[in-house]
Order: C-alpha cells, then structure tokens, then sequence
C-alpha cells in the first residue's frame, strides 16, 4: 500500500461516497476545499445527468397552516400574514400554464392546512392525473397518518417533499413547538418510502442552534433514509416569528453542502433552491455548479405570491411564470447547462 502524507478528503469522499465523522466536521468547516469540492461534485453529477437541468412546476396552494415552527413566516400564531387558499379550479389553471411552458412535474406545496381534507386533496390530484397522465405529481403538505399518504398515493401522487429539518432531537425541539416530534417526522418519511414515493428531505443550513455536529446527523440520517430527493437551503430570518433576531445561513456553508452530499448519493436529485437565489443573485447558479441538477420555479398564481412568505425577501415574487422560465433558462445557459423538459425521475444506480 502507498503511504500517502497528504490525504485528501474530497478523493476518499467521492471514492467511498463517505468520510468519518471527523473528517465530514473539518471539511465542512473549512472553505479550503471548495473549488476541489464543486469540481468533484460537479463532475459526478455530469456522469450520471450529464449537463441536463430538470424542473418542478411548485404551486404554493394555501399559507394557512396548523403548526407554528419557530423558523417559518406562515406559522400559525403570525397574525400578519395574509392567508390565501386556492380552488381546485386555480391549481388546474396552474398545472395546465406549466404544461404549456413544458414542465412535467407539478410541486403542490402548503402549509398543514385542514381545510383541505384528505377527500379534497385526493380529487385534487386525481384531477390532475388525469389531465397529465405523463406527470409526475409531488406533494409537500407536511405530516400526516400513514393511511392518509396512502389515499394520495392510489389517487396518483407519485412524490412527497418533506424535509426533516434536523436529525438531532435536542436541536429538533429548539426549532419546533412540542406538539411537534422528530420521532414522527421520521415516521412519515419512512411510511412514504414504504408506499413506494419517491420521498425528498432535506435541512436548512444555518437554523438558529445548528452545529456542525448536526448537519453530520443529518447526513447520516440520509443514509439510513436513501432519500431521492434532497432539497437545502439556508435559513433566511423572518421577521414576525420567535427567531426574527438570528442571523440567517451562510451561502458557502449551503454550497458547500450541496457537493458534500453530491459526493455521499450521487444520483440524488438535488435542487438549487429558491432561498439560496434569495441570499445571494446568483446562489442557484453556484449550486448548480456544485452539484444540483434541478430547479423549481415558482407556477403559483402573481397575486398570492408574497403571501407565501417563509422567509423574507424570497425572489421571484413579482414574475409571472413564463418569466421564471424564460429567466431560468437564461441562466441555466449561462453557466453551461441545459433545461430539459422531462419527467425527471430519479436514476437509479449504485448508492441502493
Ligand atoms: N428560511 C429558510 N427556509 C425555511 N423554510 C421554512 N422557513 C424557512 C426560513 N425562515 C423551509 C423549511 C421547510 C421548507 C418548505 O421551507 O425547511 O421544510
Ligand atoms: Fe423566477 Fe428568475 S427564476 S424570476
């Protein structure tokens, strides 16, 4: 065997497609090893998706929701936001635009909103598998018993968001009320996977609370999940909820964690997401050049768009959706990738 002096991290993690503990810690929080990393990261991902940017079409239904995170600006106890549901009617008249603009996969996120029953979601989805039988339909709504999962499922929902915001406990319940558990958050991601979704989680980088430490539970907590989807981005404040005096994320820290977890499921479908455009112009460029593959431009109606305020200052609020896109395009192409308009399922491969 060689006898290396210098061992360098960012060869064994996209060799092992793991690090120990330690060395996940040192890597994450240095930025010596950025370039070396998005190169890596970048060059894995070219393998297996080649220069090919998927999109998701997200419909942001109802800011109405039952829980109160600490971190979320449509918590329920935010008496300042201006609450919007949509009709079936006006969820349809978005998927039909995003079909036209060539999208095939439709995002119907909420906060947990029980106005809109099992009985209602279900004919909301089956109205649009029906429409586009050749769409993928993902719903990001949040916790709920298995047999509900299970009902959205046979009436046609093939994805499910649903980030589990920290794998530690202590650190899971400095983020949320009691009501809320990381044992059942757990619960439902695994109850997704059983049904046969294809089940995204993910973090926010910078929480208020967060350690390094933590994000290594996250990681590891995907290795038990195998998630295929995993969605970060940093914590942006917000000004009307218990963490309104924490700083927000940091826009290395994300990028760099976007690589790291190129490098650790290689065939992930990781997005650039909005609140990473929202911290920095071109952070969704930067993600993608450290290893995301897909972008998920906003398909919500223009009048309900800054109602959907998780966070403040959330870009493209203003736009409608042919502008997102054309938008997205441009600077998709600009850094040397290609939209593509496709289902855009997850490749299967070695990391099973
Ligand atoms: N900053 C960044 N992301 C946030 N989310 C909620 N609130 C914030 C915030 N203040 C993220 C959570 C949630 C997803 C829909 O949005 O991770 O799962
Ligand atoms: Fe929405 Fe640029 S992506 S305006």
């Amino acid at each position: 065997m060689m006898i290396h002096d210098t061992w360098d991290p960012v060869a064994a993690l996209r060799r092992d497609k793991d690090l120990p503990d330690d060395a996940l810690v040192e890597l994450l929080d240095t930025d010596k090893m950025d370039e070396a990393l998005a190169a890596a990261a970048d060059s894995v991902r070219r393998s297996i998706y080649g220069d090919q940017i998927y999109v998701r079409g997200l419909i942001e239904f109802t800011n109405y929701c039952k829980n109160d995170c600490y971190y979320c600006g449509i918590r329920r106890d935010n008496r300042m936001a201006e609450r919007y549901r949509l009709t079936k009617e006006e969820i349809l008249s978005c998927c039909k635009k995003g079909y036209a603009l060539g999208y095939r996969t439709f995002v119907l996120q909420g906060g947990e909103d029980p106005f809109y029953t099992d009985e209602k979601i279900c004919d909301i989805v089956s109205a649009i598998r029906t429409g586009y039988p050749d769409c993928a339909i993902t719903l990001s709504i949040g916790e709920k018993p298995r047999e509900s999962y299970q009902a959205y499922f046979d009436a046609g929902a093939n994805r499910y968001l649903l980030r589990h915001e920290t794998a530690e406990e202590e650190h899971y319940n400095k983020l949320h009320p009691k009501e809320l558990s990381l044992a059942n958050r757990k619960r439902c991601l695994f109850d997704l996977k059983e049904i046969g979704y294809q089940v995204g989680t993910g973090i926010m980088v910078g929480s208020p609370y967060q350690t390094t430490k933590n994000i290594v539970a996250d990681l590891r907590f995907m290795q038990e999940l195998k998630p295929d989807m995993i969605g970060i981005g940093p914590f942006i404040t917000h000004r009307e909820t218990p963490f309104a005096a924490f700083p927000k994320g940091s826009l290395k820290l994300t990028v760099r964690l976007i690589s790291v977890l190129r490098l650790m499921f290689p065939y992930a479908l990781i997005p650039a997401t909005t609140a990473l455009g929202t911290i920095h112009p071109l952070g969704r460029e930067m993600g993608l050049e450290a290893g995301a593959n897909v972008v998920m431009p906003n398909l919500s109606p223009v009048q309900v768009r800054k109602k959907y305020e998780l966070y403040e200052n959330k870009i493209c609020t203003g736009e409608e959706a042919a502008e997102c896109k054309s938008c997205l395009e441009q600077r998709v192409a600009g850094i040397g990738y290609r939209i593509v308009t496709d289902i855009g399922d997850v490749k299967r491969g070695g990391n099973e």
